[in-house]
């Protein structure tokens, strides 16, 4: 039965060959981060108030001027097309039906221009910075071209994480080993529903830029890790900053003095995020600096947060602890790969009824009613 967010893990776990699976569910090195991202909300409970009428509830925001139903958005991930045929233009049709925001990853499966044309609203463009800068700047020429209404500039994975669990798939890097293929084997349904139809995914926003060697499937991987610039730096984000003339929000923060800086150098708003984990195990989970992130950079500028957020109560949490809005990554990924646009709808709508249910026993009406005083931090 599929009643909650990691239900769905176990169904995606079912349904996916190990080494899709493991990308998708993998952190990095002892997955130390990964794990403390899900425990940590343990620390704060509630202290519901009682007598206050709640009967109708109001789950909408506003952010950067525009209206959405839910305080959640998709998170970017990339090369969804091992989870489903379609996978990205099918998560953002999900968000859109939901009204919330889907943000597409630099190294999506599908290029914006695709899923541009389904002509939603709710399209934000995640850039991972390229070493080559008119491959940077042509980037966002057609995500601006597509329709996408925020930039998000991630700035967390610059080096990649060192994630185990997928090496341990592979025989070298980009050749999975005989083990995986003869899991793959075991997984025919898989075979049938997303590779025979598309063959291996590739990276469709990439696809101008890739050399012809390149061109073939997960080749696109290997010629994306070269490209990385890894002399991200401050003045990188300015020019960024300069570039793109729409609202801004950069994806990877937890230092406080990051954050205000991002601010101080015009950005429209942050998304606090250990990126669930895969990056540098032992980093602190977001939640845990979110407080101290508000005071300092005081009520008006936009924050998002993700990492590890699978039940209603921890949106809470975070919404009461001063967000405006969090990410989904992962539950929305398990869900496609387990049953496709029908299973991320059904996930969506679980949280959103664990949200509201949540808003209700605290006797909130609206998320702004969401405060500090509404829970205990234990010792
Ligand atoms: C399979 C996978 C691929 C991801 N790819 C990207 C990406 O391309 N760009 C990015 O900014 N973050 C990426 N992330 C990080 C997510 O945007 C998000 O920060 C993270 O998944 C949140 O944690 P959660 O999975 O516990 O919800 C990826 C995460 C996963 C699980």
């Amino acid at each position: 039965m599929l009643l909650n967010l990691n239900d769905y893990r176990q169904a995606a776990r079912r349904k996916l060959p190990k080494f899709a699976f493991d990308y998708v569910d993998g952190g990095a090195e002892d997955e130390v981060t990964m794990t403390e991202n899900q425990r940590v909300f343990d620390r704060w409970q509630f202290i519901p108030p009682v007598l206050r009428a709640s009967t109708e509830r109001d789950l909408s925001v506003n952010w950067l001027g525009q209206r959405f139903e839910l305080p959640l958005a998709v998170a970017p991930t990339g090369y969804n097309g091992m989870l489903h045929v379609h996978a990205d233009e099918l998560l953002a049709q999900a968000a859109a039906d939901a009204g919330m925001p889907y943000i597409q990853s630099t190294v999506s499966t599908s290029s914006v221009e695709q899923v541009g044309a389904l002509g939603h609203q709710n399209h934000w463009f995640q850039l991972y910075v390229l070493k080559d800068k008119r491959v940077t700047e042509d980037l966002l020429k057609r995500a601006k071209a597509s329709g996408c209404k925020v930039l998000v500039v991630s700035v967390d994975a610059v080096h990649f994480g060192n994630r185990e669990r997928d090496k341990r798939n592979y025989a070298r890097p980009m050749k999975l080993s005989l083990k995986s293929y003869l899991n793959i084997a075991c997984k025919p349904n898989w075979v049938r529903r997303v590779i025979l139809p598309q063959g291996i995914p590739g990276f469709g926003n990439l696809t101008p830029y890739l050399p012809p060697q390149y061109q073939k499937g997960v080749g696109g991987a290997a010629y994306f890790a070269e490209q990385m610039e890894t002399h991200l730096d401050w003045d990188s984000l300015a020019w960024i900053r300069a570039l793109w003339d729409g609202p801004m929000l950069v994806k990877g923060l937890v230092a406080p003095a990051d954050c205000q800086k991002a601010i101080q150098l015009g950005c429209d708003g942050l998304m606090l995020s250990n990126h669930g984990g895969r990056q540098l195990d032992g980093t602190v989970s977001p939640v845990l600096m979110l407080s101290t992130i508000r005071q300092l950079i005081g009520p008006e500028p936009l924050v998002f947060i993700d990492s590890g957020f699978r039940r209603g109560t921890d949106v809470v949490k975070a919404l009461a602890l001063g967000a405006n809005g969090v990410l989904l990554g992962r539950p929305l990924l398990y869900a496609m790969a387990s049953g496709g646009p029908r299973a991320v709808s059904h996930a969506i709508q679980l949280i959103q009824s664990e949200i509201d249910r949540t808003l209700a026993q605290l006797g909130c009406r609206q998320l702004a009613d969401l405060s500090p005083e509404l829970l205990y931090a234990r010792p």
